[in-house]
């Protein structure tokens, strides 16, 4: 019964080691299991496009260009990604997940570079024609403990996941931040706890989203 419901679009934010892949499995999971229709994604990436994008991002290839070059490659997969696969799963009533979205570029990109800040709001605005999340959960946790969980996990680090501790403090207030500015949109979830712990708030606060048959079937 996809056409009983509209689609959703929950976007996962949080600095690297918050544990947002995990939670956004656990979500999809939960979700599958209550009849929705799921689909998962993430940034950069998503679609054949920004998956070619991505590698260019992360592999640090793109670094010459810049924070303004790298910041139109991450729009550019951006527009990828909403037209390819986001909007056509929301069109058809999905729950969208995608694990990173508009918040990693304006904390990414904007902290720590001379990119003015009226730019990127243009770029963005440019990029996602309104298609704002209906939810945001920022998995918050300390710099410190976000460094030692990433370096735990046996893959190299990525182009932006090397910083030195100040600039991971400062991402994570950037996120801080714009939930501060934006509490409709955006959730602040205590990610400095066990994944069941925190599993929990996601689905409740989801469960809100989704209204009251939810609220019911939680458990
Ligand atoms: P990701 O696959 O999300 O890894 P993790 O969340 O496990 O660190 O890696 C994407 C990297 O790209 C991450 O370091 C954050 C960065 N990024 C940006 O700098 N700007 C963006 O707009 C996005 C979506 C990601």
């Amino acid at each position: 019964m996809p056409n009983s419901r509209h689609g959703r679009f929950i976007t996962f934010e949080g600095g690297d080691g918050a544990g947002k892949s995990t939670q956004l499995r656990r979500l999809a999971d939960w979700l599958r299991a209550r009849g929705h229709e799921v689909v998962a994604t993430r940034e950069p990436g998503g679609s054949p496009a920004a998956e070619a994008i991505r590698d260019l991002l992360l592999s640090g290839r793109a670094k010459p260009l810049g924070a303004l070059g790298e910041t139109y490659l991450f729009a550019a997969a951006r527009i990828d990604h909403l037209a390819e696969t986001i909007e056509p799963a929301l069109a058809s009533g999905a729950i969208v997940l995608c694990d990173r979205f508009i918040d990693s570029t304006r904390v990414y990109q904007g902290i720590g570079s001379d990119l003015d800040p009226a730019v990127l709001a243009a770029i963005e605005a440019a990029t996602i024609a309104g298609r704002l999340p209906d939810l945001t959960l920022v998995l918050d946790l300390a710099a410190e403990r976000g460094q030692a969980r990433a370096r735990s996990r046996s893959d190299a680090p990525d182009r932006f996941e090397s910083a030195d501790l100040p600039l991971l403090e400062a991402r994570r207030q950037g996120f801080l931040a714009i939930a501060a500015a934006e509490p409709e949109r955006c959730t602040v979830i205590d990610a400095d706890r066990d994944a069941d712990a925190v599993f929990a708030d996601v689905a409740a606060r989801v469960a809100l989203l989704l209204g009251p048959s939810e609220a019911a079937a939680d458990g």
